[in-house]
């Protein structure tokens, strides 16, 4: 069995090269599958190990056919940082944070995009296109750019946040500014790609996208010598995150690399919360939500196009997802930088909010090993961490003046001469 896309329902079966996003015959979500024999023999000749750590330290898991045609910005090899103060005041002994604001664009859809964009490259397409909240369409017109392509994106008119939105134009790309939610953008994009052949979709439901973003799980468990953690705890939004983590974990896991799977927490915002809410209800089908509203735009999505992958994704792993409203999301961005030193945005301090609620509830245990993905970089959304921090003070350029604002001591102190 050669390396193929695969229906997640009816297991139909097309080849890897064939441009298609939906299964034709019952229009569910496409996979990348491998023979695994086969990668575990390549593997066994292959210098990948002794490779940094990077997207493309793991090209021999990835679907792409002629490597001299990568498209890269050095991607991945993110840190995972051992997050002690913060784990003591969440009472969780071994926490650690793998920060992906820390990619070139300043969010995990880089990795993606590196192969993503590779293979749109390897197809010969020349014009890309997506939906997005805000980092999709950052992370594909910088790549676009890289490769010369043509790149357009739709995003929800005025639901961006100002850094997103800069580097979507500044790289040049045609953006398109929807009067709608994400949700309608994506469908509309959907609807074009398929009339209009020649331009390549590359959102999440591309299942290329997916095979990058997997990196994220082979990076934590190389970072942990070669171990899973306990338990991820990831941001959810359109849910391709969360489906490719899980991807990246059982991937390694089929091929011995790991002896443990971790438990898939997904977190998604009170007010946009389609997948949290089937998994609490026990349901095996999502309700969307029609008017999702949160102050964290990345993941102000009301119908999550992989939920299927996600919900499955939970499950299996045995994992579990929570909501948390916004005054919980910023409070968790404030502390996250105020105490580790990490600033990301809210949709990313998503993932410290549910694990703090979730280990409050019991939940978690105390002694389990976490990983929080932090998924942007803070300065995307300069706007909302400015509204919510003290003002500085305005002060003359003085001494006196500044010793006051610092609460120093203002006594005089005669100068000392001395020869
Ligand atoms: N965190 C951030 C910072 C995001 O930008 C996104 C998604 C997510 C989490 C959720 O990931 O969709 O794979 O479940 N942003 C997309 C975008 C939707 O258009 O940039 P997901």
């Amino acid at each position: 069995m050669m390396t193929h896309q695969e229906c997640i329902n009816c297991g139909s079966k097309y080849a890897v090269d064939e441009i298609i996003y939906f299964c034709k015959k019952c229009g569910d979500l496409l996979e990348i599958k491998y023979d695994y024999d086969e990668l575990a023999r390549t593997l066994s000749k292959s210098e990948w190990k002794k490779t940094p750590l990077s997207v493309w330290r793991y090209k021999d898991f990835m679907p792409i056919n002629d490597f001299s045609k990568i498209v890269s910005l050095n991607e991945g090899g993110t840190g995972l940082h051992p997050c002690q103060r913060l784990g003591k005041q969440l009472g969780i002994r071994r926490l650690h944070v793998k920060n992906e604001g820390e990619n070139p664009t300043g969010s995990f859809k880089d990795r993606g995009m590196t192969v993503g964009v590779t293979k749109a490259v390897e197809l010969g397409v020349k014009h890309v296109i997506c939906a997005s909240t805000g980092n999709t369409s950052a992370s594909l017109a910088a790549y676009a750019a890289k490769a010369g392509l043509q790149c357009s994106v739709l995003i929800p008119s005025g639901k961006i946040a100002y850094g997103k939105l800069a580097q979507a134009m500044i790289y040049g790309a045609k953006v398109l500014q929807v009067r709608g939610n994400f949700d309608q953008a994506l469908d509309v994009v959907l609807k074009l790609s398929e009339k209009h052949r020649s331009i390549y979709l590359l959102n999440s439901i591309n299942p290329f996208r997916i095979e990058g973003q997997k990196s994220l799980a082979y990076e934590m468990c190389d970072q942990l010598n070669q171990e899973s953690p306990d338990r991820v705890v990831v941001p959810v939004g359109n849910a391709g995150n969360i489906s490719a983590i899980w991807k990246g974990f059982t991937e390694f896991h089929k091929l011995g690399f790991i002896k443990k799977l971790p438990k898939m927490t997904g977190i998604q915002a009170v007010g946009a919360a389609p997948i949290a809410q089937a998994i609490k209800n026990g349901s095996d089908e999502i309700v969307p939500v029609g008017k999702p509203e949160t102050i964290a735009t990345a993941i102000r999505i009301g119908a999550p196009v992989s939920w299927k992958k996600a919900v499955n994704a939970i499950r299996q792993s045995h994992g579990t997802a929570e909501t948390v409203t916004d005054a919980e999301i910023l409070d968790a961005q404030k502390m996250l930088a105020r105490v580790e030193g990490l600033f990301v945005e809210p949709a990313s301090a998503s993932s410290i909010a549910g694990l703090k609620k979730l280990t409050e509830n019991g939940e978690i245990e105390s002694d389990e090993q976490v990983v929080c993905v932090t998924t942007g970089h803070g300065l995307k959304d300069p706007d909302v961490a400015v509204q919510m921090s003290e003002k500085p003070l305005e002060v003359d350029a003085e001494m006196e003046a500044i010793e006051r604002a610092l609460g120093l001591k203002t006594a005089m102190v005669m100068p000392v001469y001395g020869g």
